[in-house]
């Protein structure tokens, strides 16, 4: 099928157009280079359908790989999925573990397929907290896949986007003690680099599925001017469709930074 031109789409109600339709159009104009995504919704997912609250932490893991791939067919560089915040540790201890070994299973078994594909993957949160097991299968991960050059997939695990400001605080008064930084030449810069994510750009577009409007202490210094994007669909719902739904909706915003 010869597809139209992207700007024959600018008015085009884009819920009307499929997932294949959908990747032309926005693979015909810039992409963002980073996403972040807030993947909400599972325990409702679940409890909708009378399941406990897991079942829907085991789909929603279906729905990451699922969106990785589609990440990849749009050409994304950096895809950071917020798995595990520094506020989960209250929740009910048995949803907890089993989170935990869902998320560090499905990593491991990802391996090859990250490995065929090029793909890189990393963790941004407190390694400090997270059992052993875990920690260590997360680790072996991010150090098989760190010479890979494709997507890189930014885990935000054991997360808390406050915790990344009080380590980056820590790291600069740790300089500033050590006489190697001036308290007067203290710059954005050096609160960046000094970030988690000290050498990735920041999100161009943020995602948030299951309606919720906020930021749930995720990545509070990059977003500053990232584009929103909120879905009431919920995360086990949300589908590569979804996802080029989003970019394209980006597309058509006008970023302006403060300016005119
Ligand atoms: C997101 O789904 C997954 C994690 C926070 C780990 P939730 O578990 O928050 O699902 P809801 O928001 O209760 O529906
Ligand atoms: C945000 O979702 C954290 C993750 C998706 C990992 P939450 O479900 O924890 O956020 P709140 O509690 O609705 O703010
Ligand atoms: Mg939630």
């Amino acid at each position: 099928m010869a597809l139209r031109p992207a700007r024959a789409y600018r008015h085009t109600d884009l819920t009307t157009l499929g997932k294949t339709e959908l990747l032309e159009v926005v693979r015909s104009q810039p992409i963002p280079e980073h996403i972040a995504v807030i993947m909400d919704g599972n325990g409702r997912w679940a409890t909708r359908r009378g399941f406990p609250r897991v079942a829907g932490h085991r789909e929603g893991v279906k729905t990451a790989r699922a969106i990785v791939r589609a990440a990849e067919a749009l050409g994304l560089r950096y895809l950071t999925l917020y798995a595990f915040s520094t506020e989960n540790w209250s929740r009910p201890a048995q949803e907890v573990s089993t989170l935990m070994k869902l998320l560090e299973r499905a990593i491991r078994s990802e391996l090859p397929d990250l490995m065929a594909r090029n793909t890189r993957f990393r963790v941004v949160g407190r390694p400090n907290g997270v059992p052993a097991a875990v920690r260590q299968g997360l680790e072996h991960v991010v150090r098989e896949t760190q010479h890979n050059t494709g997507l890189h997939i930014l885990l935000a695990f054991n997360y808390g986007g406050r915790d990344e400001l009080v380590d980056a605080f820590r790291v600069l008064a740790r300089q500033v003690q050590a006489g190697e930084l001036d308290p007067d030449d203290v710059s954005e810069k050096h609160i960046r680099q000094a970030l988690y994510t000290a050498d990735i750009p920041d999100p161009d577009l943020l995602i948030r599925t299951s309606g919720e409007m906020r930021v749930s202490n995720f990545l509070l210094w990059q977003i500053a001017y990232t584009e929103l994007w909120v879905t009431p669909t919920l995360w086990p719902d949300f589908g590569p469709a979804d996802l080029y739904r989003a970019v394209a909706e980006f597309q058509r915003r006008t970023r302006r930074f403060g300016g005119v």
